[in-house]
């Protein structure tokens, strides 16, 4: 069997959880206190269905009926961001979201190893955050109205025109079916990290940086 190249990587951070758990919210603190890229599949992919490239178009059904994008279309796309972003630490969000993701995540890494954080949160909480959520058309910053996480005058003071949208899949239904996949699909990912002994499960309920400081502990 051909024996993997080895790559120095750095931290390796993977963050895993439901939809709607504070991935993104906790993503965008880490990358800055371990000064990590951060690559997160959601973003990746609703980018390319805004720009209609042949991704998107591939992608933009599923991710409308609460469904994963197919494995293969994933790998593909995380292979090439490491290879075009060789070296340094990384935080993955909503990636890897199945057992096959994750064994193609690990023969990726070459040898690095990457510690698993898991953001445990109630399923309806889920479900109230979800239906509350807003984001920023330009930037990609999320809010949140009904927990108090906005920016003054409503509008994200990115320098873009700030303007705040609801996700296309936060609605009732599509949140529903998001949370039964992740039951289904990704649960076993955890249990893939359990056993090699790098998951890190963190209680995701509290305010944003209560939760933050529990993470940071986690990973000591
Ligand atoms: P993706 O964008 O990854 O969505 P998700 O996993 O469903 O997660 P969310 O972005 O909805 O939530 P989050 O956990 O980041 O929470 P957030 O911080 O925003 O994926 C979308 C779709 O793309 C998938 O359904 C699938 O189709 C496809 N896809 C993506 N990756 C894939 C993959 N690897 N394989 C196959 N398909 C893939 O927080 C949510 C809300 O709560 C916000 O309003 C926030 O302000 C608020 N909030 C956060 N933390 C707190 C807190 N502590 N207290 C109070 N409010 C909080």
């Amino acid at each position: 069997m051909e024996r993997a190249e080895e790559e120095e990587r750095g931290m390796v951070i993977i963050i895993l959880g439901a939809p709607g758990a504070g991935k993104g919210t906790q993503a965008e603190r880490l990358v800055k206190e371990y000064g990590l890229r951060h690559l997160s599949t959601g973003d990746l992919l609703r980018a390319a269905v805004a720009d209609g490239s042949q991704l998107g178009k591939l992608a933009q059904s599923y991710m409308n009926s609460g469904g994963l994008v197919p494995d293969d279309v994933i790998l593909g796309v995380i292979r090439d961001y490491l290879e075009q972003n060789k070296g340094g630490g990384i935080l993955f969000d909503g990636f890897p979201r199945t057992a096959v993701q994750a064994d193609g995540l690990a023969r990726l890494l070459k040898g690095n190893s990457a510690t698993a954080v898991m953001l445990a949160v109630p399923d309806q909480l889920v479900i109230d955050r979800l239906s509350a959520r807003r984001v920023c058309r330009s930037c990609g910053r999320v809010y949140n109205p009904a927990l108090g996480i906005m920016p003054p005058g409503g509008r994200c003071e990115c320098g873009g025109d700030g303007e705040l949208y609801q996700r296309d899949d936060d609605r009732p239904e599509t949140i529903r079916r998001r949370l039964e996949v992740f039951h289904s699909q990704t649960e076993p990912v955890l249990e893939y990290y359990r056993r090699q002994g790098t998951l890190r499960e963190v209680d995701g309920v509290g305010a944003p940086d209560e939760v933050f400081a529990r993470v940071k502990k986690a990973l000591v």
